[in-house]
């Protein structure tokens, strides 16, 4: 099913959705690199990109990309040291960032360990921009973000009741979760929605009504926060295996 600039694509299974994936990633960062020499990425946290994650390092597509042309980011992170279990930097480095030739000065990460996740916040949204030579009145252009899905409808770290949701003046934000008891540091729907291409990755029979209500429902972001993400002029690609699809109406 394809809405305006949205486009669904239903997978039998999380390893096809991987697979592809993993080739929509390589397209899109060669097109990005032939155009302007670069590919600046920011990845999602949680479970289920580390497949993907796991899949690039493999020399089947690790070889088919130029890693000191890659900037890596991150739309999110948890308020942890980058080598706490929680941390999404630590996921990808094990699956992936450690396993390819991505010089060090290329990686990006939220600097989660900052006790004042406000600061880091902060931190993080001057480096943007200054990677981005981004101002106030022109955020950073990514040219593609992964986000995922939880089953509360929550992305990135924009969960239901957050003033973060509907930030659109700053690039980064970092929300208290009263369900964790704890800050998250976030990319904001300004940096979100200013992507080129943004790819959704929704796995598991738990976030399929979830995902009906997202892409189906009434536009209620504060209570489904994924429905605030709109690129525009860029594109979003949801990613979805059978099991999260199938309450979708159309295919
Ligand atoms: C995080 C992620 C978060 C994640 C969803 C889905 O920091 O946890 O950024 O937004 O994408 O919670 O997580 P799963 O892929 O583990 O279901």
């Amino acid at each position: 099913m394809t809405l305006s600039n949205h486009d669904i694509r239903i997978f039998p299974d999380i390893q096809l959705l991987t697979h592809s994936a993993a080739e929509k990633t390589v397209r899109l960062a060669s097109q990005a690199i032939d155009s302007k020499g670069l590919c600046t990425i920011a990845l999602a946290g949680g479970a289920t990109p580390r497949g993907l994650y796991s899949l690039l390092a493999t020399p089947a597509f690790r070889d088919q990309l130029i890693w000191g042309r890659l900037k890596i980011f991150w739309g999110d992170e948890r308020h942890v040291p980058p080598d706490h279990p929680d941390s999404n930097f630590r996921m990808a480095h094990e699956a992936l960032l450690s396993k390819v030739p991505i010089p060090a000065s290329n990686i990006f990460r939220i600097p989660g360990e900052l006790p004042d996740a406000l600061l880091a916040a902060d931190h993080y949204e001057s480096l943007l921009h200054h990677e981005f030579q981004s101002s106030p009145s022109e955020p950073p252009c990514f040219d593609l973000i992964f986000l995922g899905m939880g089953s509360d409808g929550h992305t990135a770290s924009l969960f239901p009741g957050t003033a973060a949701v509907h930030e659109n003046t700053k690039l980064v934000a970092a929300p208290w979760v009263e369900k964790f008891q704890s800050f998250r540091i976030t990319l904001t729907p300004r940096v979100l929605n200013y992507a080129a291409h943004v790819v959704f990755f929704v796995s598991g029979a738990e976030k399929a009504d979830t995902l009906r209500s997202v892409l189906e429902g009434p536009h209620q972001p504060d209570m489904l926060p994924s429905q605030v993400i709109k690129p525009d002029p860029g594109d979003v690609s949801w990613f979805v295996d059978q099991a999260a699809g199938s309450q979708l109406t159309s295919p």
